[in-house]
């Protein structure tokens, strides 16, 4: 499939797909995760309340032979929204249509997708927050009452002409839903986030990776590629395939712990599975802002990197895994980035920490 997400206008935003450990797709992710995604729930590893609850309404809906109901999937990116958007479409036994929020350009073109979808098909919008407000009120009357309001003519003679649609399922993908207007919002019935993925599942995701690459990859191994995946089963793969390299140039082929252990230090994939980017970003509020609160559009001046990308790429890892802080006056380092630079935790108001 040619995936439309992957466009990005702006050169920063470019200059980021270099990054290895990267959530956002990169140019050669798409090819490789098309044999590596999961087609159905059973095969789908991590995010278990998410894929229990999604098998009910699936089972569910499929026994009294109707479409699912529509789909809200939000999270950080890189954990499987589009793979589960397949997912679902595999488990009803229907196609997907995919698109994505900035690529509908006219009404006329949602319009048209949503006259050509079949009985129960998926209609998957990808970074459904960034739809223009005139093509998101098409969706309203689409998603609730399976029609479409065409207005025909204009000044006084105009008038609303009703067409009606198949039933079908919505499913909606977005890094940010606090992003997405209220009244889309109220339209989906099911809406669950992805979170980031416990180490032990992309552990598991990488030995099934290496068995469809055809990879001999050591428990340990697995282990330490898995814990500088940022719990990001995209990056958990990208390090796979880089790792699988070296091992085929630099050794015999087979993936031991001392080999992934050089793959990754060549890559300069620390620990942690930060890169420059995370490491200028801590830095930075630690150097400049005293550990902080800073502001994030403050903190995005000083990296020069855009406020969104630190908002839904960069923080949501740093949140998690205990370096940033975020409260009501601002980011905050936590005594945790302190030490991973080697720097004494300075004594503070304790209500920041
Ligand atoms: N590959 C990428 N994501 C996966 C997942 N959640 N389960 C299994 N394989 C995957």
């Amino acid at each position: 499939m040619n995936d439309p997400s992957t466009s990005s206008g702006s050169p920063r935003a470019q200059s980021r797909g270099d990054r290895l450990v990267a959530a956002a797709r990169v140019d050669d992710d798409a090819q490789y995760e098309a044999g590596l995604r999961p087609r159905f729930l059973a095969e789908y590893i991590g995010q278990d309340r998410l894929r229990d609850n999604l098998a009910v309404s699936i089972e569910a809906a499929r026994g009294r032979a109707e479409a699912l109901d529509h789909v809200l999937l939000y999270g950080p990116p890189g954990l499987g929204k589009t793979t589960l958007a397949y997912v679902i479409g595999n488990e009803m036994g229907v196609p997907v249509r995919a698109t994505a929020g900035p690529v509908i350009e006219k009404p006329g073109d949602l319009a048209a997708m949503l006259t050509n979808l079949q009985q129960h098909e998926v209609l998957f919008i990808d970074e459904i927050h960034r739809m223009a407000p005139a093509i998101e009120e098409i969706l309203y009357p689409a998603m609730e009452d399976y029609e479409l309001d065409i207005v025909i003519g204009q000044g006084p003679s105009a008038r609303s002409v009703k067409v009606p649609l198949q039933k079908f399922t919505l499913i909606g993908a977005t890094t940010r839903a606090g992003l997405l207007t209220a009244p889309l919002r109220a339209r989906f019935g099911i809406v669950h986030r992805l979170d980031f993925y416990a180490d032990g599942d992309i552990e598991e995701i990488v030995r099934r990776s290496a068995r469809i690459l055809d990879v001999v990859v050591d428990p340990d191994a697995a282990t330490e590629i898995a814990r500088r995946s940022r719990g990001t089963p995209r990056i958990a793969n990208r390090l796979l395939r880089r790792v699988r390299d070296y091992a085929q140039v630099r050794a015999d082929g087979r993936i031991t712990a001392e080999v992934a252990r050089a793959a990754l230090a060549l890559l300069e994939v620390d620990d942690h599975g930060f890169d420059e980017v995370d490491r200028k970003l801590l830095r930075t509020i630690i150097e400049k802002f005293s550990g902080g609160p800073v502001g994030v559009n403050s903190l995005a001046a000083a990296i020069n990197e855009e406020k969104d990308a630190i908002e839904d790429i960069y923080e949501p890892f740093l949140i998690q895994a205990g370096f940033l802080d975020r409260t009501p006056r601002g980011r905050v380092a936590t005594p945790r980035a302190y030490r991973y630079f080697g720097l004494t935790v300075p004594r503070r108001d304790s209500s920041l920490w």
